[in-house]
């Protein structure tokens, strides 16, 4: 299918995280549509087995396709670590994921070579991160933890709270031993926690958004493929989830930073 400039980005995740990468896209490129496709029925994904989450993105990516989208942005990091041959495979159009852009952030970030990465259960045993790392840099070192609670902190709105300030102690400190001076938040809901993340490392770390990195790649893949929507119109945004679209609207409220509007359904 003929790739045209106007069609929208694909955003997909295991459920409403991946709208902070959105967030990051908008950033970068304002004048670019959007579908996002949100997994929520089937969420999480960081907790399941790499076969579970391989043929859930199938699902995903199937969707996106339909919609004639002209790149696709696997905000998912767990998707990203497993299953981003999967969705290369399918698709005949770019692909971002957020396991390189990350890396390669870190490693313009770091000084004593020494990483920090946090994700879910499956993105850190995965070794995805550390694996590309090494790839680029052999003399760095990483440093691997799984922050599963996290996740539900930030969907609970927990940002600023104590529980999450002890939970985040109980994760970091340890990493903190290893002199890390940055730390990759490989995970969709961890730009939520950012706060409170430099007040337990006491800002002795930099902070790498990976959607961040990744809305830069996007944009420089936009750019070199001449892809970017050349409309100053403003994005149109979609969303879909796989259940209770009722339900997102103000969490994803947050962790996109404003209204969503319409949130449809598609039954998976
Ligand atoms: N979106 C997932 C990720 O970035 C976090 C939530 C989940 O476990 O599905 O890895």
């Amino acid at each position: 299918m003929e790739n045209k400039l106007n069609n929208p980005i694909g955003v997909f995740d295991s459920g409403i995280g991946g709208l902070t990468v959105v967030k990051s896209i908008l950033q970068q490129l304002p004048n670019e549509n959007i579908v996002y496709f949100g997994d929520t029925a089937r969420v999480p994904y960081g907790t399941k087995s790499n076969a579970v989450v391989r043929e859930y993105t199938r699902d995903d990516v199937k969707i996106l396709l339909d919609h004639n989208v002209k790149i696709i942005v696997v905000a998912c990091n767990t998707v990203s670590a497993v299953a981003l041959d999967i969705v290369t495979q399918m698709s005949n159009i770019p692909v971002v994921g957020m396991i390189m852009p990350g890396s390669q952030a870190a490693l313009k970030s770091t000084k004593s070579n020494h990483i920090g990465i946090i994700g879910t259960t499956a993105t850190i045993n995965s070794k995805a991160y550390e694996n590309t790392i090494l790839q680029l840099n052999s003399e760095a070192e990483c440093f691997s933890k799984a922050c599963p609670l996290f996740v539900p902190l930030a969907e609970e709105g927990f940002y600023n709270h104590k529980a999450t300030e002890l939970i985040a102690k109980e994760y970091l400190l340890t990493l903190m031993e290893n002199k890390i001076d940055t730390l990759i938040l490989g995970c969709t809901h961890y730009p939520l926690l950012k706060e409170i993340i430099l007040k337990v490392t006491e800002s002795k770390v930099k902070l790498i958004d990976s959607g961040e990195a990744a809305a830069k790649n996007v944009k420089k893949v936009l750019t070199e493929k001449k892809l970017l929507n050349k409309s100053k119109d403003g994005a149109l945004l979609q969303f879909y989830v796989s259940d209770a679209p009722q339900k997102i609207s103000k969490l994803g409220e947050e962790f996109l930073g404003r209204k969503l509007g319409v949130v449809r359904q598609i039954h998976i």
